[in-house]
């Protein structure tokens, strides 16, 4: 695995692989690498049946700019040495680990990439700027890498599909993926922010994804009303845990936008505020 920090060494590798007919994927992270971020990995190495002609490109950058000014930019967990051993285990080739004056050379960003639509509600509402900050970083790693594919997870459901509108809409030319979510044993998704959780919260933390299977299986014993799914999962997580509710969503899982009745596909999310810590999670259910 080769390790840099500079975009001209990045582009001479990448450009490497590329003459060596190599298929080139990305995989962008904030780092503070788990099972999740992997799984992509694994993805991308099992889905290949000759590993040899894919280079995977992963990019470590906690990116300023989609961090609110009362978000946790300054304390987002970052762990270098242990992501570089994970990240060479796991079969990455190269690992892109700029700096923020590497990537924003210019005092301020003048040009930003917005998504409409899909941005607004859910997270969209609760982190105004959020998904401009990663439509742009994300929309520069494009640009740097040039990749032919790129892989998201599907724990960031919202982020994934603001990606995929970007990219049809500027016409970018790469293919995006997404993976299943990785979740420990007990059902919380994995997230780099689970290190925030206290003891008592981590004990409560599963009630969130037990109440989207909650949710799952009253639609599949035939409920199609979103309001009383929205309420029973309010209820279980209200009474469970001593969260904050920020939002629980019902929406269509192709452009998130609301619906009225359940049908086709649907993606339930949530954002719960366990202390200090905003938890997401979300399932999608085809009925
Ligand atoms: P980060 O939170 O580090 O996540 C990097 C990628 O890993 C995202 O595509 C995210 O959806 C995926 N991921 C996180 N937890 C996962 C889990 N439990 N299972 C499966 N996939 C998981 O998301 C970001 O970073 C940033 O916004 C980024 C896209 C890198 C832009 O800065």
């Amino acid at each position: 695995m080769i390790l840099t920090e500079y975009i001209s060494v990045l582009q001479e590798k990448i450009m490497q692989a590329r003459q060596e007919e190599k298929t080139i994927v990305l995989i962008p992270t904030m780092g503070f690498l788990h099972e999740g971020h992997l799984s992509m990995v694994n993805t991308v190495r099992q889905d290949d049946e000759d590993c040899e002609k894919i280079c995977i490109v992963m990019s470590i950058f906690v990116n300023p700019l989609q961090f609110g000014p009362r978000e946790d930019f300054e304390q987002y967990p970052r762990n270098l040495a242990r992501d570089v051993q994970l990240a060479q285990q796991a079969g990455v080739d190269l690992l892109f680990v700029p700096s923020v004056q590497e990537m924003y050379p210019e005092e301020k960003t003048l040009t930003t990439v917005n998504v409409e639509g899909v941005t607004e509600g859910l997270c969209g509402d609760s982190r105004p700027g959020h998904f401009s900050g990663v439509a742009t970083v994300v929309a520069k790693l494009f640009n740097i890498v040039l990749p032919d594919a790129a892989f998201f997870g599907q724990k960031d459901y919202q982020q994934y599909i603001v990606i995929k509108k970007m990219v049809k809409d500027l016409n970018m030319p790469l293919k995006v993926y997404a993976v299943p979510t990785v979740r420990e044993a007990d059902g919380l998704a994995m997230s780099s922010r689970n290190a925030y959780l206290t003891p008592a919260e981590r004990k409560q933390a599963p009630v969130l994804y037990q109440a989207l299977q909650e949710a799952q299986a009253l639609i599949t014993e035939g409920e199609r009303n979103p309001e009383t799914v929205r309420q029973n999962m309010m209820n279980k997580i209200t009474a469970e845990t001593t969260g904050e509710i920020d939002y629980v969503e019902i929406r269509s899982a192709e452009n998130l936008s609301p619906v009225k009745t359940i049908r086709r596909k649907i993606v339930i999310a949530l954002a719960v505020r366990l202390g200090n810590t905003r938890l997401i999670d979300n399932i999608i259910v085809e009925v």
